[in-house]
Protein backbone atom coordinates (compact mmCIF):
# COMPACT_ATOMS: atom_id res chain seq x y z
CA UNK A 1 0.00 0.00 0.00
CA UNK A 2 0.92 3.50 -0.82
CA UNK A 3 1.54 6.76 1.48
CA UNK A 4 -0.54 8.20 -0.38
CA UNK A 5 -2.41 5.88 -3.00
CA UNK A 6 -3.45 8.83 -4.89
CA UNK A 7 -0.19 9.26 -5.53
CA UNK A 8 1.03 6.60 -8.52
CA UNK A 9 5.01 7.05 -7.46
CA UNK A 10 4.05 6.18 -3.59
CA UNK A 11 2.71 2.95 -4.44
CA UNK A 12 4.90 -0.07 -2.43
CA UNK A 13 6.28 -1.60 -5.33
CA UNK A 14 10.31 -2.15 -5.05
CA UNK A 15 10.80 -3.45 -8.77
CA UNK A 16 13.01 0.11 -9.17
CA UNK A 17 15.19 1.39 -6.52
CA UNK A 18 17.50 4.25 -7.18
CA UNK A 19 20.48 4.71 -4.76
CA UNK A 20 22.36 8.10 -4.73
CA UNK A 21 26.33 8.26 -4.46
CA UNK A 22 29.70 6.43 -5.75
CA UNK A 23 31.34 4.52 -2.91
CA UNK A 24 31.89 1.22 -1.88
CA UNK A 25 28.72 1.71 0.93
CA UNK A 26 26.27 2.35 -2.43
CA UNK A 27 27.34 -0.24 -4.03
CA UNK A 28 27.37 -2.51 -0.83
CA UNK A 29 23.77 -1.01 -0.21
CA UNK A 30 22.74 -1.71 -3.74
CA UNK A 31 23.93 -5.27 -3.05
CA UNK A 32 21.57 -6.56 -0.25
CA UNK A 33 18.87 -4.29 -1.93
CA UNK A 34 18.94 -6.72 -5.04
CA UNK A 35 18.63 -9.52 -2.96
CA UNK A 36 14.55 -9.04 -2.78
CA UNK A 37 13.21 -11.26 -4.95
CA UNK A 38 10.55 -7.85 -5.47
CA UNK A 39 13.18 -5.81 -6.99
CA UNK A 40 14.24 -5.84 -10.68
CA UNK A 41 16.54 -3.27 -10.59
CA UNK A 42 18.64 -1.07 -8.72
CA UNK A 43 19.89 2.10 -10.21
CA UNK A 44 23.02 3.96 -8.79
CA UNK A 45 23.59 7.39 -9.61
CA UNK A 46 26.33 7.98 -10.84
CA UNK A 47 27.85 5.12 -8.94
CA UNK A 48 31.45 3.55 -10.32
CA UNK A 49 33.04 0.88 -12.13
CA UNK A 50 32.36 -1.84 -9.84
CA UNK A 51 28.35 -1.38 -10.00
CA UNK A 52 27.59 -2.78 -13.07
CA UNK A 53 29.07 -6.14 -11.79
CA UNK A 54 26.62 -6.31 -9.28
CA UNK A 55 23.45 -8.36 -10.04
CA UNK A 56 20.21 -5.93 -11.08
CA UNK A 57 22.40 -3.28 -11.21
CA UNK A 58 22.81 -0.42 -13.89
CA UNK A 59 24.57 3.01 -13.43
CA UNK A 60 22.50 6.24 -14.52
CA UNK A 61 23.96 9.94 -14.77
CA UNK A 62 21.55 12.46 -14.13
CA UNK A 63 22.75 15.92 -12.43
CA UNK A 64 20.78 16.12 -9.40
CA UNK A 65 20.92 19.89 -9.46
CA UNK A 66 18.73 20.15 -12.15
CA UNK A 67 15.26 19.63 -10.27
CA UNK A 68 13.50 19.00 -13.36
CA UNK A 69 15.21 16.46 -15.47
CA UNK A 70 15.75 14.36 -12.03
CA UNK A 71 12.03 14.23 -11.68
CA UNK A 72 11.38 13.37 -15.11
CA UNK A 73 14.31 10.87 -14.89
CA UNK A 74 12.57 9.20 -12.10
CA UNK A 75 9.66 9.33 -13.77
CA UNK A 76 11.01 7.56 -16.86
CA UNK A 77 12.20 4.71 -14.83
CA UNK A 78 9.38 4.00 -12.65
CA UNK A 79 11.23 4.74 -9.42
CA UNK A 80 9.61 3.43 -6.57
CA UNK A 81 12.44 4.12 -3.60
CA UNK A 82 15.45 6.51 -3.33
CA UNK A 83 17.86 5.66 -1.30
CA UNK A 84 20.04 9.09 -0.71
CA UNK A 85 23.93 7.27 0.75
CA UNK A 86 26.12 10.72 1.29
CA UNK A 87 25.46 13.39 3.71
CA UNK A 88 26.12 16.45 1.18
CA UNK A 89 22.84 15.82 -0.80
CA UNK A 90 21.19 15.41 2.34
CA UNK A 91 22.36 18.73 3.74
CA UNK A 92 21.70 20.51 0.77
CA UNK A 93 18.00 19.20 0.99
CA UNK A 94 17.57 16.79 -1.79
CA UNK A 95 15.18 14.17 0.47
CA UNK A 96 13.00 17.57 1.24
CA UNK A 97 12.44 17.81 -2.35
CA UNK A 98 12.03 14.42 -3.62
CA UNK A 99 9.51 14.14 -0.59
CA UNK A 100 7.20 17.11 -1.67
CA UNK A 101 7.03 15.14 -5.04
CA UNK A 102 6.05 12.32 -3.55
CA UNK A 103 8.70 10.05 -3.83
CA UNK A 104 9.13 7.40 -0.86
CA UNK A 105 12.76 8.33 0.17
CA UNK A 106 15.53 6.73 2.76
CA UNK A 107 17.71 9.53 4.08
CA UNK A 108 16.37 12.24 6.36
CA UNK A 109 15.41 16.02 5.23
CA UNK A 110 17.69 18.72 5.70
CA UNK A 111 16.45 19.69 9.62
CA UNK A 112 17.70 16.11 10.26
CA UNK A 113 21.01 15.95 8.39
CA UNK A 114 22.07 18.92 10.41
CA UNK A 115 23.31 16.24 12.94
CA UNK A 116 26.01 15.68 10.95
CA UNK A 117 26.48 19.23 8.86
CA UNK A 118 26.65 21.34 12.03
CA UNK A 119 28.43 19.71 14.60
CA UNK A 120 27.90 22.57 17.19
CA UNK A 121 23.89 22.58 16.54
CA UNK A 122 24.94 18.47 17.14
CA UNK A 123 26.23 19.12 20.51
CA UNK A 124 23.67 21.46 21.80
CA UNK A 125 20.99 18.92 20.66
CA UNK A 126 22.76 16.51 22.50
CA UNK A 127 23.50 18.99 25.92
CA UNK A 128 19.45 19.35 25.78
CA UNK A 129 18.61 16.46 26.11
CA UNK A 130 21.22 15.06 28.58
CA UNK A 131 22.65 12.63 25.92
CA UNK A 132 26.43 11.83 27.30
CA UNK A 133 29.07 13.44 24.82
CA UNK A 134 32.43 14.98 25.47
CA UNK A 135 32.32 18.85 27.40
CA UNK A 136 32.65 21.92 24.34
CA UNK A 137 32.74 25.48 23.41
CA UNK A 138 31.37 26.82 20.52
CA UNK A 139 34.11 29.85 19.52
CA UNK A 140 33.35 31.94 16.42
CA UNK A 141 37.22 33.38 16.77
CA UNK A 142 40.35 33.14 16.64
CA UNK A 143 41.23 35.14 20.05
CA UNK A 144 38.26 33.23 21.40
CA UNK A 145 39.61 29.65 20.72
CA UNK A 146 43.47 30.83 21.93
CA UNK A 147 41.68 31.78 25.55
CA UNK A 148 40.13 28.54 25.79
CA UNK A 149 42.81 26.45 24.59
CA UNK A 150 45.34 27.99 26.48
CA UNK A 151 43.52 28.18 29.59
CA UNK A 152 42.48 24.02 29.34
CA UNK A 153 43.83 21.51 31.56
CA UNK A 154 44.43 19.48 28.47
CA UNK A 155 44.77 20.16 24.87
CA UNK A 156 41.28 20.43 23.05
CA UNK A 157 39.93 18.29 20.17
CA UNK A 158 39.17 20.92 17.54
CA UNK A 159 36.53 20.39 14.89
CA UNK A 160 35.05 22.57 12.20
CA UNK A 161 31.76 23.03 12.52
CA UNK A 162 30.97 22.07 8.70
CA UNK A 163 31.33 19.43 6.76
CA UNK A 164 34.65 18.42 5.85
CA UNK A 165 34.93 14.98 4.36
CA UNK A 166 35.65 13.36 7.36
CA UNK A 167 39.08 16.00 7.35
CA UNK A 168 37.61 18.69 9.98
CA UNK A 169 38.65 16.58 13.20
CA UNK A 170 41.89 17.30 14.83
CA UNK A 171 43.13 15.09 18.01
CA UNK A 172 46.11 17.19 19.04
CA UNK A 173 48.98 16.41 21.95
CA UNK A 174 49.77 19.73 22.56
CA UNK A 175 48.06 23.19 23.22
CA UNK A 176 50.12 24.35 20.95
CA UNK A 177 49.04 21.99 18.02
CA UNK A 178 45.46 23.08 19.19
CA UNK A 179 45.99 25.99 18.78
CA UNK A 180 47.76 25.83 15.19
CA UNK A 181 44.81 23.87 13.87
CA UNK A 182 41.87 26.13 14.74
CA UNK A 183 44.23 28.66 13.08
CA UNK A 184 44.14 27.00 9.76
CA UNK A 185 40.11 26.34 10.02
CA UNK A 186 39.84 30.21 10.60
CA UNK A 187 42.35 30.84 7.78
CA UNK A 188 39.61 28.96 5.40
CA UNK A 189 41.30 25.50 5.33
CA UNK A 190 37.59 24.43 5.16
CA UNK A 191 35.80 26.91 3.80
CA UNK A 192 32.58 28.20 4.83
CA UNK A 193 32.58 25.03 6.81
CA UNK A 194 34.89 26.66 8.97
CA UNK A 195 33.19 29.45 10.21
CA UNK A 196 32.94 28.34 13.12
CA UNK A 197 34.77 25.88 15.40
CA UNK A 198 34.03 23.27 18.33
CA UNK A 199 36.69 22.72 20.96
CA UNK A 200 35.98 19.48 22.86
CA UNK A 201 37.37 18.02 25.87
CA UNK A 202 40.07 14.98 24.74
CA UNK A 203 37.89 11.58 25.84
CA UNK A 204 39.27 8.32 25.54
CA UNK A 205 38.25 4.64 25.30
CA UNK A 206 37.50 2.12 22.46
CA UNK A 207 34.89 3.31 19.50
CA UNK A 208 31.91 1.73 18.11
CA UNK A 209 29.56 2.51 15.52
CA UNK A 210 25.93 2.04 15.56
CA UNK A 211 23.65 2.01 12.92
CA UNK A 212 19.36 2.92 14.05
CA UNK A 213 17.04 2.65 11.01
CA UNK A 214 14.23 5.24 11.49
CA UNK A 215 10.70 5.62 10.25
CA UNK A 216 10.19 9.69 12.45
CA UNK A 217 9.24 7.70 15.44
CA UNK A 218 10.30 4.39 15.91
CA UNK A 219 13.81 2.47 15.13
CA UNK A 220 15.58 -0.90 14.38
CA UNK A 221 19.56 -1.10 15.03
CA UNK A 222 21.69 -3.02 12.59
CA UNK A 223 24.77 -4.85 13.85
CA UNK A 224 27.33 -2.88 15.53
CA UNK A 225 30.32 -2.28 14.17
CA UNK A 226 33.99 -1.02 14.68
CA UNK A 227 35.97 0.37 11.95
CA UNK A 228 39.86 1.34 11.60
CA UNK A 229 40.20 5.04 11.22
CA UNK A 230 44.02 5.76 11.36
CA UNK A 231 46.02 4.87 7.70
CA UNK A 232 49.03 2.63 9.34
CA UNK A 233 49.55 -0.39 11.34
CA UNK A 234 48.34 -0.42 15.44
CA UNK A 235 46.23 2.47 14.60
CA UNK A 236 49.30 5.55 13.92
CA UNK A 237 49.19 7.94 11.44
CA UNK A 238 46.58 10.36 9.85
CA UNK A 239 42.67 9.65 9.95
CA UNK A 240 41.38 9.07 7.33
CA UNK A 241 37.74 7.83 6.05
CA UNK A 242 38.52 4.44 7.42
CA UNK A 243 40.68 1.74 6.46
CA UNK A 244 38.87 -1.40 7.43
CA UNK A 245 36.26 -2.60 9.61
CA UNK A 246 34.44 -5.69 11.18
CA UNK A 247 31.13 -6.16 12.93
CA UNK A 248 29.28 -7.01 14.85
CA UNK A 249 31.25 -5.66 17.48
CA UNK A 250 32.09 -7.92 20.43
CA UNK A 251 32.70 -5.18 22.77
CA UNK A 252 29.08 -4.41 23.36
CA UNK A 253 27.34 -6.84 25.42
CA UNK A 254 23.78 -7.04 25.45
CA UNK A 255 23.77 -5.22 28.45
CA UNK A 256 25.82 -2.39 27.71
CA UNK A 257 24.13 -2.09 24.18
CA UNK A 258 20.51 -1.47 26.82
CA UNK A 259 22.58 0.93 28.29
CA UNK A 260 23.28 2.92 24.94
CA UNK A 261 19.97 2.27 23.91
CA UNK A 262 18.81 4.16 27.42
CA UNK A 263 21.59 6.97 27.63
CA UNK A 264 21.66 8.03 24.01
CA UNK A 265 19.25 6.40 21.09
CA UNK A 266 16.03 6.32 22.45
CA UNK A 267 17.02 10.42 24.31
CA UNK A 268 18.35 11.48 20.37
CA UNK A 269 15.02 9.94 18.76
CA UNK A 270 12.67 11.60 21.67
CA UNK A 271 14.64 15.13 20.73
CA UNK A 272 14.17 14.79 17.28
CA UNK A 273 10.59 14.35 17.56
CA UNK A 274 10.82 17.30 20.68
CA UNK A 275 12.09 19.56 17.78
CA UNK A 276 9.39 17.83 15.09
CA UNK A 277 12.18 16.84 13.27
CA UNK A 278 10.82 13.84 11.36
CA UNK A 279 13.84 11.77 10.48
CA UNK A 280 13.41 9.22 8.23
CA UNK A 281 16.63 7.59 7.49
CA UNK A 282 19.58 6.04 9.02
CA UNK A 283 20.89 7.60 12.48
CA UNK A 284 25.13 6.30 12.78
CA UNK A 285 25.84 7.23 16.54
CA UNK A 286 29.68 7.25 16.38
CA UNK A 287 30.79 6.09 20.27
CA UNK A 288 33.45 5.95 22.67
CA UNK A 289 33.11 3.68 25.52
CA UNK A 290 35.25 5.38 28.31
CA UNK A 291 35.66 4.41 31.74
CA UNK A 292 32.52 7.03 32.71
CA UNK A 293 30.44 5.54 30.39
CA UNK A 294 29.08 5.52 26.50
CA UNK A 295 29.86 8.84 24.79
CA UNK A 296 28.79 10.18 21.52
CA UNK A 297 31.77 11.24 19.52
CA UNK A 298 29.66 12.63 16.55
CA UNK A 299 26.47 11.75 14.57
CA UNK A 300 26.30 11.19 11.42
CA UNK A 301 22.97 10.95 9.13
CA UNK A 302 24.07 8.26 6.74
CA UNK A 303 25.94 4.69 6.70
CA UNK A 304 29.63 4.68 7.38
CA UNK A 305 31.89 3.74 4.60
CA UNK A 306 33.55 0.86 5.37
CA UNK A 307 31.23 -0.09 7.97
CA UNK A 308 28.21 -0.03 5.06
CA UNK A 309 30.07 -2.80 3.38
CA UNK A 310 31.29 -4.68 6.33
CA UNK A 311 27.87 -4.82 7.07
CA UNK A 312 25.50 -5.32 4.63
CA UNK A 313 26.73 -8.77 3.36
CA UNK A 314 24.73 -9.94 6.90
CA UNK A 315 21.13 -8.65 5.92
CA UNK A 316 18.91 -11.13 4.33
CA UNK A 317 16.16 -10.23 1.54
CA UNK A 318 14.23 -8.07 3.85
CA UNK A 319 17.00 -5.33 4.65
CA UNK A 320 14.78 -3.56 1.48
CA UNK A 321 11.92 -3.45 3.00
CA UNK A 322 13.04 -2.04 6.12
CA UNK A 323 14.14 0.68 4.08
CA UNK A 324 10.98 0.94 2.96
CA UNK A 325 9.38 0.96 5.91
CA UNK A 326 11.14 3.81 7.35
CA UNK A 327 10.47 5.63 4.27
CA UNK A 328 6.89 5.83 4.66
CA UNK A 329 7.23 5.81 8.50
CA UNK A 330 5.20 2.47 8.71
CA UNK A 331 8.67 0.75 11.27
CA UNK A 332 6.22 -1.45 14.04
CA UNK A 333 9.68 -0.88 16.01
CA UNK A 334 10.23 -4.35 17.18
CA UNK A 335 10.81 -5.56 13.68
CA UNK A 336 13.57 -8.65 13.56
CA UNK A 337 16.56 -7.65 11.73
CA UNK A 338 17.33 -11.18 9.99
CA UNK A 339 20.88 -11.03 10.23
CA UNK A 340 23.06 -13.78 9.29
CA UNK A 341 24.85 -16.17 12.13
CA UNK A 342 28.38 -15.35 10.25
CA UNK A 343 30.23 -12.49 11.30
CA UNK A 344 31.68 -10.14 8.82
CA UNK A 345 35.34 -8.18 8.03
CA UNK A 346 36.27 -6.18 5.12
CA UNK A 347 39.97 -4.47 4.01
CA UNK A 348 40.44 -1.08 2.19
CA UNK A 349 42.99 -0.77 -0.42
CA UNK A 350 44.13 2.34 -0.99
CA UNK A 351 45.94 4.34 -3.50
CA UNK A 352 49.54 5.15 -2.01
CA UNK A 353 49.56 8.53 -0.81
CA UNK A 354 46.13 8.65 0.50
CA UNK A 355 44.78 10.39 2.36
CA UNK A 356 47.31 12.98 1.09
CA UNK A 357 48.39 13.31 -2.68
CA UNK A 358 48.03 10.36 -4.65
CA UNK A 359 47.79 9.17 -7.84
CA UNK A 360 45.04 7.42 -10.39
CA UNK A 361 44.35 5.79 -13.78
CA UNK A 362 46.66 2.20 -12.66
CA UNK A 363 44.72 -1.07 -14.29
CA UNK A 364 43.44 -3.28 -11.35
CA UNK A 365 44.02 -6.71 -11.80
CA UNK A 366 41.84 -9.21 -10.35
CA UNK A 367 42.62 -13.11 -10.05
CA UNK A 368 40.54 -15.68 -8.07
CA UNK A 369 38.26 -14.56 -5.41
CA UNK A 370 36.27 -17.22 -3.40
CA UNK A 371 33.20 -17.21 -4.77
CA UNK A 372 31.01 -17.63 -1.00
CA UNK A 373 30.68 -15.05 1.43
CA UNK A 374 33.49 -12.93 -0.26
CA UNK A 375 32.67 -9.71 -1.89
CA UNK A 376 34.53 -6.79 -3.75
CA UNK A 377 32.93 -3.37 -3.27
CA UNK A 378 34.73 -0.70 -5.19
CA UNK A 379 34.98 2.59 -3.97
CA UNK A 380 37.11 4.44 -6.24
CA UNK A 381 37.54 2.88 -9.89
CA UNK A 382 36.44 3.79 -13.42
CA UNK A 383 36.90 1.81 -16.73
CA UNK A 384 39.26 2.75 -19.55
CA UNK A 385 37.75 2.95 -23.26
CA UNK A 386 38.43 -0.82 -23.41
CA UNK A 387 36.76 -1.51 -20.34
CA UNK A 388 39.76 -2.15 -18.09
CA UNK A 389 39.51 -1.48 -15.20
CA UNK A 390 41.60 1.71 -13.34
CA UNK A 391 41.93 3.57 -9.86
CA UNK A 392 40.04 6.30 -9.35
CA UNK A 393 40.01 7.19 -6.05
CA UNK A 394 42.13 7.00 -2.80
CA UNK A 395 39.84 3.99 -1.22
CA UNK A 396 39.88 2.41 -4.63
CA UNK A 397 37.85 -1.00 -3.31
CA UNK A 398 37.23 -3.19 -0.27
CA UNK A 399 37.34 -6.64 0.29
CA UNK A 400 34.68 -8.22 2.93
CA UNK A 401 34.20 -11.62 3.84
CA UNK A 402 32.16 -13.56 6.19
CA UNK A 403 32.56 -16.76 7.93
CA UNK A 404 32.01 -18.30 11.39
CA UNK A 405 34.98 -16.17 13.37
CA UNK A 406 36.84 -13.18 12.72
CA UNK A 407 40.48 -15.31 12.27
CA UNK A 408 38.62 -16.81 9.54
CA UNK A 409 36.71 -13.72 8.33
CA UNK A 410 40.50 -12.30 8.05
CA UNK A 411 42.35 -15.70 6.73
CA UNK A 412 39.62 -15.30 3.84
CA UNK A 413 39.89 -11.54 3.10
CA UNK A 414 43.85 -11.70 3.20
CA UNK A 415 44.25 -14.56 1.34
CA UNK A 416 41.64 -13.11 -1.31
CA UNK A 417 43.43 -9.60 -1.82
CA UNK A 418 46.28 -11.24 -2.70
CA UNK A 419 44.48 -11.87 -5.84
CA UNK A 420 44.07 -8.27 -6.05
CA UNK A 421 46.63 -5.85 -7.59
CA UNK A 422 47.21 -2.39 -8.75
CA UNK A 423 50.34 -0.07 -8.81
CA UNK A 424 51.00 1.32 -5.74
CA UNK A 425 48.07 -0.87 -3.45
CA UNK A 426 48.28 -0.41 0.14
CA UNK A 427 46.22 -1.59 3.13
CA UNK A 428 46.73 -2.19 6.31
CA UNK A 429 47.57 -5.80 7.64
CA UNK A 430 45.87 -5.46 10.99
CA UNK A 431 42.52 -4.84 10.25
CA UNK A 432 40.58 -5.74 13.17
CA UNK A 433 43.27 -6.80 15.40
CA UNK A 434 41.16 -6.37 18.45
CA UNK A 435 38.95 -9.65 17.29
CA UNK A 436 42.16 -11.87 16.18
CA UNK A 437 44.03 -14.12 17.97
CA UNK A 438 47.28 -13.38 16.22
CA UNK A 439 47.13 -10.38 17.32
CA UNK A 440 45.84 -10.94 20.73
CA UNK A 441 48.56 -12.85 21.26
CA UNK A 442 51.01 -10.67 20.18
CA UNK A 443 52.25 -12.89 17.97
P1 LIG B 1 34.90 12.42 13.72
O1 LIG B 1 35.21 12.84 12.32
O2 LIG B 1 34.09 13.39 14.51
O3 LIG B 1 34.45 10.98 13.79
O4 LIG B 1 36.30 12.35 14.48
C1 LIG B 1 37.34 11.59 13.94
C2 LIG B 1 38.04 10.89 15.07
O5 LIG B 1 38.61 11.83 15.97
C3 LIG B 1 37.12 10.05 15.94
O6 LIG B 1 36.87 8.79 15.40
C4 LIG B 1 37.91 9.97 17.23
O7 LIG B 1 38.91 8.98 17.13
C5 LIG B 1 38.58 11.31 17.28
N1 LIG B 1 37.83 12.22 18.18
C6 LIG B 1 36.80 13.04 17.85
N2 LIG B 1 36.36 13.72 18.94
C7 LIG B 1 37.13 13.34 19.96
C8 LIG B 1 37.18 13.67 21.36
N3 LIG B 1 36.36 14.57 21.89
N4 LIG B 1 38.11 13.06 22.12
C9 LIG B 1 38.98 12.16 21.60
N5 LIG B 1 39.00 11.80 20.30
C10 LIG B 1 38.08 12.38 19.49
N1 LIG C 1 33.78 5.14 8.71
C1 LIG C 1 33.55 6.45 9.18
C2 LIG C 1 32.60 7.25 8.41
O1 LIG C 1 31.96 6.79 7.50
O2 LIG C 1 32.45 8.43 8.74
Amino acid sequence: MGINSKNSKSFSSLENVLIIGNGGRENALAWAIQKNELVKKVYLNPGNAGTERINKCERIKIDINNKNEFVEKLNFLKISLIVIGPEIPLANGLADFLRKKDYKVFGPNRDGAKLEYSKSWAKEFMQEANIPTANFWKVKTLEEAKKIIYSSSTPLVVKADGLASGKGVFVPSSKDESFRAAESIFNGKFGNSGNMVVLEEKIEGPEVSIFALCDGRKYILLPSAQDHKRLNEQDKGPNTGGMGAYSPAPLLTEDYLDRIIKEIIQPTIDELNKRNIDYKGVIYFGLMITKYGPKVIEYNCRFGDPECQTIMPLMDQNFVCLLEKCSMGNLIGDEKVNISDKVSGCVIATSKGYPNEYKTGFPIKIGNIDSNDCQIFDSGTSLSKNGELLTDGGRVLSIVCQDKDFDMVFEKAYRNLKEINFDGIYFRNDIGHQVRKKFRKGI
